[in-house]
């Protein structure tokens, strides 16, 4: 996989009102700290843009040389309100000054508060409950285990699959991993267990048939009755594309958990709270989930997950034994419970809405620009991907996609590293509280890049 120069390059100084580049790009007194970060820690914890990141404000991130970048970032999808926003800054400084760091899961105030909150956003809150965690991972951990037990209890061991989709991403931990469905972060798996299986996402480039047969012919080819299913697990759009259900496939797995009384989880640690247009992103399929697993976007901050889930489901563990040292933690709460507030009260889903409706058709004009180099590119409300190829094919072409990437950092415009199967997908999910100015100045920034990369 194609890698950032880690050589300081002159590049031309920028200076607009969001924008700021007055030093080589990376800046040569940043490289010290990559130096030590080299000697402590796994490499694994590399492959970002090399930026130091000093301080982040809404939709801005700034070092300490003057630099200061637009985000397309939002961390990984974690900024929905925007960096350090000043409400969750003062929740946080409540609580630090009210003297509550840590309290396992003895009961505190400000935990009814987030749950009550979360319930509220539920489809149908008197028959779901939420339970907290701290980690994406730990939550879609919890969604697979509670689809087992449930499946389990009521219907035996036979009743073990999990099934989910090719190129998924649930987390990094075992059972996450197990889930997933990127055969490169499986090879550590010597023996996967069998029964978690994958079938083909229907997003309509990588795999072209969208139909809900093929769901139904997969899980028949690999010999799965839907009695012996007991959960189907997807992200609500797959993080790689990002990539969307058709609502007809999304309505016919619903009616065949419904019908066959498999639990029906959507992953919506990436998707959740605003991201797509709506406060989840299931909405837009008109689905009824059994388990939503939330994250990132959720306190926009600070660690903390939860699972929103049918109460019988969520009741299937006795009090003590269903927890986590820091479900419930204080300050990740005050965080979650201040920027759920903003959400709703500033409607920033609906923000996103209009914002995407000005970011997804001029990607798709870039795109087009260069249609045998640009793929592909999907996108609903403040989250898009283009799918840079090898010319003329499917073929994911990482090195052009990280020079795109690049040359973006170089003008003050800051996105994650490409992600995708194979490195392909120039990803971008501002916070959702960027001003149209500051969208536009990122689009055509953007556009220049795309121009110096693929044009002449
Ligand atoms: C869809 C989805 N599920 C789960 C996770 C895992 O979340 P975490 O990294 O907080 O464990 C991620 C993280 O990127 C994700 O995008």
């Amino acid at each position: 996989m194609a890698e950032y120069n880690m050589t300081p390059v002159s590049v031309p100084q920028i200076n607009t009102k969001y924008r700021t580049i007055k030093t080589a790009i990376p800046v040569p007194e940043s490289l010290p700290v990559f130096e030590k970060l080299k000697k402590s820690e796994p490499r694994s914890m590399m492959g970002q843009p090399p930026v130091l990141w000093h301080k982040a404000e809404d939709f801005t991130v700034s070092d300490k040389w003057g630099n200061r970048w637009i985000d397309w970032s939002s961390c990984v999808l974690v900024s929905n309100i925007g960096h350090a926003h000043p409400e969750v800054l003062t929740a946080l400084r409540q609580i630090i000054d009210q003297g509550l760091l840590s309290t396992y899961v003895f009961v505190h105030e400000q935990r009814a508060e987030l749950t009550e909150l979360l319930q509220s956003m539920a489809p149908d809150p008197s028959d779901y409950h939420v339970f907290l965690l701290s980690t994406g991972s730990e939550a879609t951990e919890n969604c697979i285990k509670l689809a087992k037990t449930y499946a389990m209890e009521k219907y035996g061991a036979e009743r073990r699959y999990i099934i989910t989709f090719k190129n998924a991403f649930h987390g990094r931990t075992l059972g996450a991993q197990l889930a997933g469905g990127n055969p490169n972060q499986k090879k550590w798996l010597a023996t996967p267990d069998p029964s978690f299986v994958q079938v083909p996402f229907p997003d309509g480039y990588k795999n072209q048939d969208v139909s809900f047969d093929l769901f139904l012919k997969s899980l028949a080819d690999a010999k799965i009755e839907p009695h012996q299913i007991a959960g189907v697990m997807t992200e609500s759009y797959q993080g790689v594309g990002p990539d969307f259900m058709p609502v007809e496939y999304a309505q016919a797995l619903e009616a065949f958990c419904r019908k066959n009384d498999i639990v029906l989880v959507f992953d919506e640690v990436q998707a959740g709270f605003g991201r797509t247009g709506k406060m989840f992103c299931f909405q837009h399929y008109g689905v009824t989930p059994d388990l939503i697993a939330c994250g990132k976007g959720i306190s926009s901050s600070l660690p903390i997950s939860a699972v929103i889930g049918r109460k019988d489901l969520m009741g299937l563990y006795a009090p003590g034994s269903m927890t986590s040292t820091h479900s419930g933690s204080p300050l990740c709460v005050a965080a979650a419970v201040a920027n759920l507030k903003v959400i709703r009260r500033e409607k920033l889903d609906e923000r996103a809405a209009r914002m995407g409706d000005i970011l997804v058709p001029e990607l798709e004009r870039i795109r087009a620009l260069y249609p045998d180099r640009l793929g592909c590119m999907h996108g609903k409300g403040l989250v898009a991907g283009i799918q840079v190829v090898k010319p003329g094919t499917r073929e994911p072409d990482s090195d052009t996609a990280l020079d795109i990437n690049a040359k973006c950092l170089q003008k003050g415009l800051l996105m994650f590293a490409p992600v995708g199967i194979g490195g392909e997908c120039l990803k971008i999910a501002p916070p959702l509280t960027i001003a149209e100015d500051a969208l536009r100045e990122g689009i055509s920034v953007f556009e220049e890049a795309v121009n110096e990369a693929l044009g002449g």
